[in-house]
């Protein structure tokens, strides 16, 4: 018998003690789907899947990982964008999924705050807490099949970011099983907490890599009364970032989302989806924009009608679609949720998820576009996403034929990312603003964060998983970690 398939044996034999039968998966048709990203871009294997149901069972399986040396790999969704949840090939390791681990614990009305387990599905997190008058305002694309250790662990954003902040704001505590297994019950739900270092915000944007979330205390919100959708077009995306300023004036507080897409991106939604375009395609830019608030008594549509003829003036809208009901609104964000789905579809798409200051969104277009365009003709270079928060994804998208071997196609996006990343840090940008480093960035952040920053987080790395057993090989090269240990900062 292998090493490798007595280190499986006696994983499997050692975890099934911990979980039942139930929760271990080692036979090949039930894990491959837990080896592979949900583009099919990144693929590893581990020995086994494991799906915990409480958080001693997954302490239990940190210490017995730590035994026998097999890496971890936290999973949740596994809807990642950058290949955070899949496996490498060049370590043991064990998948610890934390689907099963999903029970909304406690709502507290008074405090607006959810207590959550890491495996629950922010659907139904959302579902749930409708019922009880709350709103938890994260929003996504995947928001059927990602899960809050996911969303915690990436830092999410989405589109309501512009209101409610990322998850980083949303946070009020965590519990995290560490990497020797110890048990953290950092489940505050405090809003103001000073004694010490708030501990807390390592574990969110930390991928993975210093323990395993396992649950989350969330702030919550009171449902709207009432909101309005409605689609524009402009001529420029200048004119965008112009409109968001005139709606934050004309409708206070009450702009949930400000979601943009170029002509391009909105003709390839369209084509792999059944509705038909809301407005005539004449002008090369679209917005979405989400009017909402429980205030007591307000009519969306009035306010939208009001702050768009203004806008329509000033020449910054050219047509406008006010949605009559909510079944309209719904149509008109299924456009926009179904993004990544259709780019997906249409080739092989490389999406950058880029930030830069909102007053340098046009030029950081202007200038990514001209050097796309020169340099790769052949493909379809789209935009979209998130005016408010500066964070543009720019989705260059290849025919599936174009290149005839994976490293030529890996080489064109790679070469198409570098370009958008210097792009964005040139002007005072982040390379990841929402997805993370995961697999895809790993070299990009060496190139463009300096030594300090990176030196620091190796230190942290080594602070709290000096074996480097929780997701090695992402966010930093082991190397990086390794020469940690030779620095005083
Ligand atoms: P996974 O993919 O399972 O994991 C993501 C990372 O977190 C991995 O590194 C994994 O190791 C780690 N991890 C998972 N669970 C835990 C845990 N319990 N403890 C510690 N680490 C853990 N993202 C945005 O920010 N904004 C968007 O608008 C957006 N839109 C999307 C639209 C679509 C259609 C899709 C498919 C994805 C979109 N995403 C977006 C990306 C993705 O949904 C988010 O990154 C999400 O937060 C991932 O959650 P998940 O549960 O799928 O996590
Ligand atoms: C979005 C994802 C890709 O904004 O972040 O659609
Ligand atoms: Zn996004």
């Amino acid at each position: 018998m292998s090493d490798i398939s007595e280190m499986r044996q006696r994983l499997v034999s050692a975890a099934t003690q911990i979980t039942g039968i139930k929760g271990i998966l080692a036979s090949p048709s039930q894990t491959a789907s837990y080896f592979i990203d949900w583009r099919r871009r990144y693929r590893g294997e581990a020995l086994a899947v494991a799906l915990p149901t409480t958080v001693e069972q997954v302490s239990e399986l940190v210490k017995l990982c730590c035994s026998l040396g097999i890496a971890i790999v936290p999973q949740a969704g596994n809807t990642g964008m950058t290949g955070g949840a899949v496996p490498l090939d060049d370590r043991p390791s064990m998948i610890l999924n934390v689907s099963k681990l999903n029970r909304v614990r406690e709502i507290d009305d008074l405090n607006n705050s959810v207590i959550v387990e890491a495996g629950c599905i922010l659907a139904t997190l959302r579902e749930t807490l409708e019922r009880a008058g709350k709103l938890f305002p994260m929003l996504l694309g995947s928001v059927g099949s990602c899960q809050v250790g996911g969303l915690v662990s990436t830092n999410a954003g989405g589109i309501n970011v512009l209101r409610y902040g990322n998850m980083r704001d949303l946070v009020l505590g965590l519990e995290v099983v560490l990497p020797d297994g110890q048990i953290w019950n950092g489940l505050k739900v405090l809003r103001k907490d000073n004694s010490g270092y708030d501990l807390k915000q390592l574990f969110i944007g930390a991928e993975g890599t210093l323990g395993i979330v396992t649950a989350a205390a969330l702030k919550l919100f009171p449902q709207p009364t009432n909101s309005g959708t409605a689609m524009v077009s402009l001529p420029s995306i200048q004119a965008a970032v112009d409109l968001l300023r005139v709606f934050a004036h004309g409708a206070g507080g009450k702009v949930e989302a400000f979601e943009i897409m170029s002509k391009g991106q909105l003709e390839n939604v369209l084509a792999h989806h059944e509705e038909s375009s809301p407005m005539p395609l004449s002008s090369p830019w679209y917005v979405l924009i989400e009017l909402a608030d429980s205030s007591i008594s307000w009519n969306p549509n009035e306010l939208f009608e009001q702050v768009l003829a203004g806008a329509v003036e000033r020449g910054l809208v050219r047509d406008a679609v006010i949605a009559s009901d909510s079944k309209k609104a719904e149509r008109l964000w299924r456009l926009r949720h179904s993004i990544s789905e259709a780019n997906m579809r249409k080739g092989f798409s490389v999406a950058n998820d880029t930030s830069v200051p909102i007053s340098k969104i046009s030029v950081f277009i202007e200038q990514v576009d001209e050097r796309l365009k020169q340099e790769f003709k052949a493909a379809d270079v789209y935009y979209a996403g998130h005016v408010g928060d500066g964070n543009i994804h720019v989705i260059i998208v290849f025919d599936r034929g174009f290149y005839d071997s994976d490293e030529k196609r890996e080489a064109a996006a790679a070469r198409a990312n570098f370009i958008v990343h210097e792009a964005s840090v040139d002007l005072d940008g982040s390379i990841s603003a929402e997805h993370g480093v995961g697999l895809m960035h790993i070299e990009e952040l060496e190139h463009f964060k300096s030594d300090v920053d990176l030196q620091m987080m190796a230190q942290i790395k080594r602070a709290f998983d000096p074996g480097n057993i929780m997701n090695p090989g992402k966010v930093l090269g082991t190397h990086r970690i390794d020469a940690a240990a030779n620095v005083t900062l």
